[in-house]
């Protein structure tokens, strides 16, 4: 499977983030063919997921009318030997309740489906903040939620069959709350539309909305953004900036003595500005920004496969250094010893010189790592040192596959 983009999505990203983002809604038509939108989500792999023990109920929402079904109407609790008592989803109840005419949502999907693992990620890397994936599978003519809107931006995937959307204006105010509307709240629509698979649309943060699915069954994925506003953003800066023993301690407020109070109070305000004085803007964007980045929910490692791959290392392959940190000692009888991640290791003088040479960039054949030995041996090492992570394939990794 290819890789998850967010130009996939969105297109040209500049365009996106000038024109759309926080603004108004962006409809791309047929971005993806058929079989890549069902690549994202399927009726087929939901019927896999309701069936998987392991795909715990909170995991699952079912909605009628409009309403909330209550988990009781499609769990049960079973009584596993050794374990304590779990809920577990009944896939004919879920089922029935669909036949019936409601809506089901996969919540957390990127959780324990791989392609919206891969979206979501990629969207978490554009904008640097937690992101959910939601999938929506709404029976034949029904209605899936009444007009709202959300308190995050969202991109709508239609993966099979088609939804009738009716959207309103993106309002200039920001709402932190989810809100339900009645149609006579809203008025008239900006935009009345119906996604086919492979459409994509984007509504930015507060867009009052609604979706009913056309004559076949209807599944779209959701993949909502949680931007963090300035105040989230202060709140963090500061945050860090009072996590150190100086701001330890706690004043006696309430006391006979409130000017003893504001005295204190005067002196850690004074600390705290010279630190926000201190700071970097452009230090602090990048810190905020990976810190973004690593919210859970999103990391993809790739260890198993960099080892694998690592059996087909070949001499001439190149290789640099990584960003992992590594201290390199002094020469004892031919060997240096290298401290690396909490390994420690005594490798020929050679390669410790290659690889302060490396530290400032360049690349070197793995072969020839170990410059003067018998290439095996030089190769041998260079595995050793990429499996530790010291060293990587200078060339950009071909995409993945799977
Ligand atoms: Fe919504």
């Amino acid at each position: 499977m290819k890789d998850w983009t967010f130009e996939e999505l969105v297109g040209d990203t500049a365009g996106f983030f000038s024109q759309h983002f926080g603004r108004q809604p962006l409809l791309r038509r047929g971005v993806l063919d058929a079989a890549r939108a069902r690549e994202l989500a399927s009726v087929h792999r939901l019927d896999d997921l309701v069936a998987m023990e392991a795909v715990r109920p909170a995991y699952l929402r079912v909605a009628r009318n409009g309403q909330g079904v209550s988990s009781k109407a499609y769990t049960r609790t079973v009584n596993e030997p050794g374990s304590a008592l779990t809920e577990t989803v009944v896939p004919e109840q879920v089922y029935e309740l669909f036949r019936s005419g409601a809506t089901v949502t996969w919540n957390y999907l990127h959780h324990f489906l791989p392609s919206a693992r891969h979206l979501a990620q990629a969207l978490t890397q554009a904008f640097a903040a937690p992101v959910d994936t939601v999938a929506f599978l709404t029976p034949a003519g029904h209605d899936g939620y009444a007009p709202h809107h959300d308190p995050v931006d969202v991109f709508v995937v239609q993966t099979e069959g088609t939804k009738d959307w009716r959207i309103w204006q993106t309002p200039a105010a920001r709402r932190s709350d989810s809100v339900t509307y009645s149609a006579e709240q809203l008025g008239e629509p900006a935009l009345q539309t119906t996604l086919h698979p492979g459409d994509v649309l984007y509504l930015p943060y507060g867009t009052p909305h609604a979706a009913a699915a056309g004559e076949q069954v209807s599944l779209h994925m959701s993949v909502t953004v949680a931007l963090r506003g300035w105040r989230d953003l202060l709140r963090e800066t500061v945050d860090t900036l009072t996590a150190d023993d100086a701001f330890d301690g706690s004043p006696h407020l309430g006391g006979d003595n409130p000017e003893a109070a504001a005295a204190a109070l005067t002196e850690m305000i004074a600390l705290l500005r010279d630190r926000l004085a201190a700071l970097t803007p452009a230090t602090e964007t990048a810190r905020l920004a990976a810190a973004g980045r690593s919210h859970g929910g999103a990391a993809r490692p790739r260890e198993f496969q960099r080892l694998a791959e690592l059996a087909g290392l070949t001499p001439q392959a190149r290789l640099r250094r990584t960003s992992l940190p590594v201290e390199i000692g002094v020469s004892d009888g031919g060997r240096t010893r290298l401290s690396v991640n909490g390994h420690t290791l005594a490798v020929p003088d050679a390669i410790a010189h290659t690889l302060r040479l490396l530290e400032t960039g360049g690349s070197v054949p793995a072969g020839e790592l170990l410059k003067d030995a018998a290439a095996a041996r030089s190769l041998r090492a260079a595995q050793s040192l990429t499996r530790l992570g010291v060293l990587e394939p200078a060339a950009p990794a071909k995409s993945t596959t799977r």
